[in-house]
């Protein structure tokens, strides 16, 4: 048992479909003094979950009214952020430059900022300081009071009465700051602007309680927290009947989630119950940590029609030492253990990773090993990145390794990496596979690009009305990571 809410909070909802209701007629106004459109665009760093959270934000802003634009020379522009790795950090403070100057030109202009960089105290007060003409600042676990909290950005923060609904709720210069250091609410249920109309991602839980050392999700996201089995279960029926035929189920390890539920389920039992959902097509699932993959989730995606066979199951190291380090909780033996046991379970499956280079005292030897990993294992992808030190995480205090000693041990893993993924990717030369058909390609429009269960993308030639269908395609010509192919239905 937990003290978290499982369930959508009623209440919360009702109160923030009101604040909708205000901020229509907020945007009607403008739409009426200014006698045009007025235009919003919502630009996402990171993850997934984040591209999840811009649906979300983007969807509360059709619902007022705004027009949803790529441009972010727009009337309101939103920056839903990443805070990973430092150079994440440091892109938007670069892109927040350039809004400055469309500010200047638009002066009625709203600048808002959200997401996992402004879960961190010292990003918020250098925003206040140097950034002051962002309007609004909330972070990850307050993104449901979008709507209430950009209605006190056009009607002026000072004319309400708060209550005790937000005491983290400040104005700071002309911003108006709301961070919660975590929540124990979930709130669903509010208009979602979904980018793909036959694919979406569904939230199954939220924060992550592995504290691996390198990671600042766990400080910015929260703590681990699942959602009711039957609450998704009607989400993907929703989704299924507006036209979803694939989902995506999202946290950040998957593989704990229903533990802390009042009546415990394991995720394999979850995937069990939206196999049953008429209509759906493919299920996807993001992220698994290695520590937690049972047999039973083995079995269930062997014997399921629709589990896609693609599992991304991040390594991080191959040194024994240095995951010991990272509180990964297992060591490279059982690491290679679980990968092999599931390449041998179901052969077709493609697994893909996430693997840091040069974390603290990491040697030549430690990096070794990595490489030791990516050969027996074969990744058919594998994102490798620079550890960048994050402040408040336990491996900011250990000693940091010489940046010329680690670009030169991640070429090396870059390079075994994308031999391995080369060597995957022609395996299937020859096959017919289905193929989820999803846009017209954007350089000859003769060709419809989409992606085979095992998220290889095919370009072949077909029509338009062919996306969001899932076709059977002969994959004729591999072109390094991706294959040309034909219709062969
Ligand atoms: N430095 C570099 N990479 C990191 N990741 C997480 N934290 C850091 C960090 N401090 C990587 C991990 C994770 C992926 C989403 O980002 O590999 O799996
Ligand atoms: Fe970060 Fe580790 Fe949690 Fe993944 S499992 S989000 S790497 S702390």
């Amino acid at each position: 048992m937990n003290d978290f809410e499982t369930r959508d909070n009623r209440e919360e909802l009702d109160r923030q479909y009101s604040y909708l209701e205000l901020l229509k007629k907020v945007v009607e106004g403008l739409k009426e003094k200014n006698k045009r459109d007025i235009t919003a665009c919502v630009e996402t760093f990171g993850c997934q979950m984040n591209a999840r959270d811009s649906e979300k934000i983007s969807g509360i802003l059709k619902s007022a009214g705004f027009t949803v634009i790529e441009d972010e020379n727009a009337d309101l522009t939103v920056y839903n952020t990443c805070s990973v790795r430092d150079n994440a950090n440091q892109k938007v403070y670069g892109r927040l430059g350039r809004l400055s100057t469309f500010k200047k030109n638009n002066p009625e202009m709203k600048i808002v900022m959200c997401g996992c960089m402004t879960q961190e105290e010292c990003v918020i007060d250098k925003i206040c300081k140097s950034y002051g003409f962002v309007d609004l600042i909330f972070g990850t676990h307050n993104i449901y009071r979008f709507a209430e909290y950009l209605y006190y950005v056009y009607e002026g923060i000072d004319n309400f009465h708060f209550d005790d609904n937000d005491s983290n709720l400040y104005k700071k210069g002309n911003t108006i700051v709301s961070r919660w250091e975590d929540t124990k609410v979930i709130c669903e249920h509010l208009p979602v602007d979904r980018k793909y109309p036959y694919k979406s991602g569904v939230n199954i839980m939220f924060g992550c309680n592995n504290f691996c050392t390198y990671c600042i999700v766990p400080y910015v996201r929260g703590r681990e927290r699942s959602r009711e089995a039957d609450e998704i279960i009607e989400e993907i029926k929703g989704l299924v009947k507006d036209g979803v035929i694939e989902v995506m189920l999202l946290g950040q390890n998957v593989n704990s989630y229903g533990k802390n539920l009042e009546n415990p389920i394991s995720f394999s039992e979850l995937l069990r119950r939206v196999e049953e959902i008429e209509g759906l097509e493919r299920i996807r699932f993001m992220t698994s940590h290695p520590k937690d993959l049972s047999d039973e989730l083995i079995e269930t995606i062997k014997n399921s029609k629709k589990i896609c066979h693609h599992i991304h199951l991040p390594l991080q190291s191959g040194s024994s030492r240095i995951l010991k380090k990272m509180n990964r909780v297992y060591d490279k033996e059982k690491y290679l253990e679980l990968a092999l046991k599931i390449r041998r379970e179901i052969p077709d499956i493609s697994i893909t990773t996430d693997i840091i280079v040069g974390f603290p005292t990491e040697t030549k030897e430690d990096v070794d090993d990595t490489i030791d990993v990516i050969k027996k294992v074969g990744y058919d992808n594998a994102f490798t990145f620079i550890y960048s030190k994050r402040t408040g995480t336990p491996a900011a205090e250990m000693e940091q390794l010489d940046e010329e000693f680690v670009k030169e041990q991640f070429d090396r893993v870059l390079e075994c990496v994308q031999e391995t993924a080369r060597k995957q990717v022609t395996k299937i030369q020859g096959q017919t596979l289905p193929v989820l058909c999803e846009e017209v390609n954007k350089q000859d429009e003769t060709l419809i690009t989409g992606r085979l269960e095992n998220n290889t993308i095919v370009h072949f030639k077909g029509g338009k009305e062919l996306i969001g269908k899932i076709v059977n395609v002969k994959c004729n010509e591999c072109k390094g990571f991706y294959y040309f192919g034909e219709l062969a239905d």
